[in-house]
């Protein structure tokens, strides 16, 4: 079960997400537990401010730190061991690993969401939040990345998919990219399957799949061909089949 916080000026952007696939699947299952806060209800003015202008003057608006800082103090009154994530362009890039590592976090993960103009500076002071990019682009705010993460990081969650095997064998899970997939009919508009896929031969498959991913990642990304962790048959298989390109 993996249990997660996501505050935010946005709740409406969060709960449809949720609602639907495989998210919806694993809350479903009790494999999943979201709640959603919003940072407007952690405000004490008439207009329930929760943004404002940055001192010092410039454009756009700056995340108020006292809502946050009061969402937090409600999440944490439940007691249980948190770890808290601050969206972030300026943050470490999320990856398979981090997905990894949340889709086995036994602590609730408060995803707290920053809007692209800013976050007042005292929140990562007050909080000490792991600060998390999705990637070097900058978007409107931290909702699409919040979600990105917890759908990333649910698939780790044991039941979420069918198959345990599923999240294994998917790209990145090593250091290579997926195999080539197929599904009914075994021709389209004169496009054939491969025939070693309905050959029932197990071990032909397996070795067929095997060098696809390999020849997609010299492919379309050979730069994970150069990470460690590639194993030593993926290397010896890799220089057989770059030898035989040339
Ligand atoms: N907020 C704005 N851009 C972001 C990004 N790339 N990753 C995480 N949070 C963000």
């Amino acid at each position: 079960m993996m249990k997660c916080d996501v505050v935010t000026l946005f709740p409406e952007m969060i709960h449809p997400v949720l609602a639907q696939s495989m998210l919806k699947r694993a809350r479903d299952k009790g494999l999943l537990d979201v709640r959603v806060h919003d940072l407007r209800d952690f405000t004490e003015d008439k207009h329930r401010t929760a943004d404002d202008h940055p001192y010092g003057g410039g454009a756009g608006m700056v995340l108020k730190p006292e809502p946050i800082f009061r969402a937090v103090d409600a999440i944490r009154a439940g007691g249980e061991p948190l770890r808290l994530i601050l969206t972030s362009p300026q943050g470490r890039p999320f990856t398979q690993q981090l997905a990894f590592e949340f889709g086995g976090e036994t602590r609730r993960l408060v995803f707290i969401c920053g809007r692209y103009e800013g976050v007042d500076e005292r929140v990562r002071e007050g909080l000490d939040p792991e600060e998390v990019s999705i990637g070097d682009y900058v978007l409107t705010g931290g909702e699409l990345p919040a979600l990105v993460m917890i759908d990333a990081a649910v698939r780790w969650v044991p039941g979420v998919l069918g198959d345990p095997e599923s999240a294994k064998e998917d790209s990145f899970a090593g250091t290579l990219l997926d195999y080539p997939h197929y599904t009914r009919p075994a021709t389209v508009r004169g496009l054939a399957i491969p025939e070693v896929l309905t050959s029932g031969n197990h071990e032909a498959i397996r070795d067929w799949r095997r060098k696809q991913a390999l020849l997609n990642t010299l492919k379309k990304r050979p730069d994970l061909l150069e990470k460690p962790g590639c194993t030593d048959e993926e290397r010896k298989r890799l220089e057989e089949l770059n030898s035989k390109r040339k």
